[in-house]
């Protein structure tokens, strides 16, 4: 598929992506797509491309969890800590699978994109830019509404790395204030980010 501008996303990947996504998630996908696309222009990176990884960032975001662990198995998708994910939160898998089924199915070769959409989930501590902004984007997005996200979002459009690090330490706190364990590779990332002294 030529992804060189939007009109394939109209035409055909959101078309499926409603086929498979829950109305909500749906709305949130489009959301994502518009908040890389204008992060993008903010900080000189390609919105197309941007757009493209937040259209794709979440289609595998409905699948029940066995079939996300049957899918990372059976393509060997590298997964950080995939035993421990498995068991407390399968539901993480979305991203290296979502990435896995954008080359897939809708046959993006773009590395980078689809590298950023296997680690908008989990993070990860290397990040380049352009990762940082999915990241951000899909935390970010407008039809979130958690307490600090319009402050968030203003520091997003000035300072991407100050709004990516704190995109992971509120993410880390949700999952802290939900009394759920918290996946290794979190805490690398929150650690890479944070460090001490
Ligand atoms: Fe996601
Ligand atoms: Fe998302």
């Amino acid at each position: 598929m030529d992804y060189t501008d939007d009109r394939t996303l109209k035409d055909k990947v959101f078309p499926e992506l409603e086929r498979e996504l829950p109305r909500r998630r749906m709305a949130h996908v489009l959301a994502v797509t518009l908040m890389a696309g204008h992060l993008a222009r903010r900080h000189g990176l390609d919105p197309v491309r941007a757009r493209l990884a937040g259209a794709l960032h979440d289609s595998a975001r409905a699948w029940p969890d066995a079939r996300l662990i049957r899918y990372v198995r059976s393509r060997r998708i590298p997964v950080p800590d995939f035993d421990f994910i498995r068991r407390n939160q399968p539901v993480l898998l979305h991203g290296p699978v979502s990435a896995d089924v954008a080359r897939k199915k809708f046959g993006v070769k773009d590395r980078e994109v689809l590298s950023a959409i296997a680690k908008h989930s989990l993070g990860s501590v290397r990040m380049t830019r352009f990762e940082k902004l999915v990241y951000v984007a899909d935390f970010l997005s407008h039809d979130r509404s958690f307490k600090d996200a319009p402050r968030l979002r203003r520091l997003a459009a000035r300072d991407l790395d100050g709004a990516y690090r704190e995109s992971v330490r509120q993410k880390l706190r949700f999952l802290v204030d939900r009394g759920v364990p918290i996946p290794p590779e979190c805490v690398r990332v929150y650690n890479s980010l944070f460090p001490p002294g």
